[in-house]
């Protein structure tokens, strides 16, 4: 009976003539460990397509109840909430193996003739990867979500020529607004996927029609004119199946990596939601996931005059870089120890990217939003007008970034002795019209408000000058 339904399948679909070279053919022996990243990757990806499908039965795409039927998934209902924390892991879990996958083929030289097109469709794969995670922590529409969208189209908005274009498209209008949320939900539940799985497809029937690379030897370069037969006639000799030789690691790390995915999906649970978007209230600082952060370390730090260049740029320029490597290096050695230039460029960018988020993690260049309010000893014994200004200088924020006495942020000057830099006008002038990384306060204060905190910041001045 079985047999029957069997042979009237594979008769009329033939799919066990498409499966069965594809299991049975030969791989190079000594293919370990190593090489599991990237079927890791494509099972995380497989993951988030179950996963993201089923939250968007209950996620409402729409800029005024966005963050609410978040709120519901991740409070009220424990199924949802589940989901919402395995698609976050999921996404975690797809970054870094495709991060690891990357490292091997590279550090194996595997993009190497006649893998080019491999490499360069992966290159492109690691990019709409980075898009989804992107797009994804924009769907959250809090406030870090918001403000990540319109920073972004700011700086963006800067670069020469392109820059209104690029901005106008990042709001997907002049501003702000729901049209913004549908064009980010668009991207990252129909175009991105798409583009994936449509480039998934050569990439894999590609490491079938050119065999997955051997474990590189030293002293052995790649030769084009004769790696094809040498491949082969190692792979006669020496070669195993696929399945099930080589693939029951993939199968293995797999199942490892879903089980601790749900694991930490149980434990640890789905991302702390942050305070609802509120596009009046300018004193956020978006902060991105871990996978992103790095990047806006760098972003932070970098000069301010190249940040519209770096914002754009900088992924470009990387981009170009890693697409057209197999074109430049196509032959030679393959072995790490042999790739001195190879090995120099994997611990730069390592040691860079670990250092920035060490940064980031530190943080000076984020708003400090649990400043306590300032302590009566360094507020001191001033006019009634500058004690409301005290009050307010917590109240409005200012002491997420500005510094006085023991008090307060690192992001904006310490304002301790600011009495000696500043009189009444240009404080004024200041706190109205903002500046690089502050906010413009002119319609946030009443004008009894900025009296009082010009009053209050007219009397930071040392001790001293205070006494004569
Ligand atoms: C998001 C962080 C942030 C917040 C919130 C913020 N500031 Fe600032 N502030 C800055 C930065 C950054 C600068 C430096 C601006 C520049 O260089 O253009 C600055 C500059 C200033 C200056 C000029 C200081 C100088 O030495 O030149 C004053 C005064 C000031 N802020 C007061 C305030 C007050 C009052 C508030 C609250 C109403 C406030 N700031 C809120 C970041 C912030």
């Amino acid at each position: 009976m079985f047999r029957r339904i069997g042979n009237w399948i594979e008769d009329r679909t033939g799919i066990g003539e498409l499966i069965g070279p594809v299991m049975s053919h030969l791989v190079p022996r000594g293919s370990a460990w190593l090489y599991v990243f990237g079927s890791a990757t494509l099972f995380a990806f497989l993951l988030q397509v179950v996963t993201g499908i089923a939250l968007s039965f209950v996620y409402v795409p729409s800029s005024s109840q966005a963050y609410e039927s978040l709120k519901f998934i991740t409070e009220n209902s424990p199924l949802d909430h589940f989901l919402r924390s395995v698609h976050y892991f999921g996404a975690t879990a797809m970054i870094v193996m495709v991060g690891l996958h990357m490292l091997r083929t590279f550090l194996f030289a595997s993009y190497k003739y006649p893998r080019e097109a491999s490499w360069m469709s992966g290159t492109v794969l690691l990019f709409l990867t980075l898009a989804m995670g992107f797009t994804g922590q924009i769907l959250r529409w809090d406030q870090t979500a918001i403000w990540s969208v319109v920073v972004g189209a700011q700086q963006a908005g800067y670069v020469p020529f392109i820059g209104p274009a690029l901005a106008r498209f990042m709001l997907a209008g002049e501003s702000l607004g729901g049209q913004t949320l549908s064009q980010f939900f668009a991207l990252h539940v129909f175009v991105f996927p798409v583009l994936i799985t449509a480039l998934l497809a050569p990439h894999l029937w590609m490491v079938i029609r050119n065999g997955i690379s051997e474990p590189p030897k030293r002293g052995k370069p790649v030769d084009p004119t004769t790696y094809k037969e040498e491949y082969h006639q190692l792979l006669e000799k020496d070669g195993v199946p696929f399945w099930p030789d080589a693939a029951w690691r993939d199968v293995v790390f797999a199942v490892l990596m879903i089980v601790t995915i749900v694991g930490l999906a149980i434990t640890l649970g789905p991302p702390h939601l942050v305070d609802a978007p509120n596009p009046t209230n300018l004193v956020t600082e978006p902060k991105p996931d871990f996978y992103l952060l790095w990047y806006f370390s760098v972003l932070a730090l970098i000069p301010h005059a190249w940040t519209p260049y770096v914002i754009i740029g900088g992924p470009g320029i990387v981009f170009l870089v890693l697409f057209l490597l197999p074109l430049f290096a196509r032959s030679g050695e393959r072995h790490p120890l042999r790739r001195p230039w190879a090995l120099g460029a994997v611990t730069v960018v390592i040691v860079g990217i670990g250092a920035f988020w060490s940064l980031a993690t530190w943080e000076p260049w984020s708003p400090r939003y649990d400043a306590p309010p300032l302590s009566a000893q360094t507020i001191g014994n001033v006019s009634p007008e500058a004690q409301a200004g005290a009050v307010l200088f917590h109240d409005k924020g200012c002491i997420e970034c500005h510094r006085i006495g023991n008090d307060g942020g690192f992001r904006g000057p310490n304002l301790t002795y600011v009495g000696n830099r500043l009189d009444a006008r240009e404080l004024t002038w200041r706190i109205a019209n903002g500046g690089y990384n502050m906010p413009a306060f002119a319609k946030i204060l009443s004008a009894k408000e900025m009296n009082d905190l010009v009053a209050f910041l007219e009397t930071r001045k040392p001790a001293l000058s205070a006494t004569h």
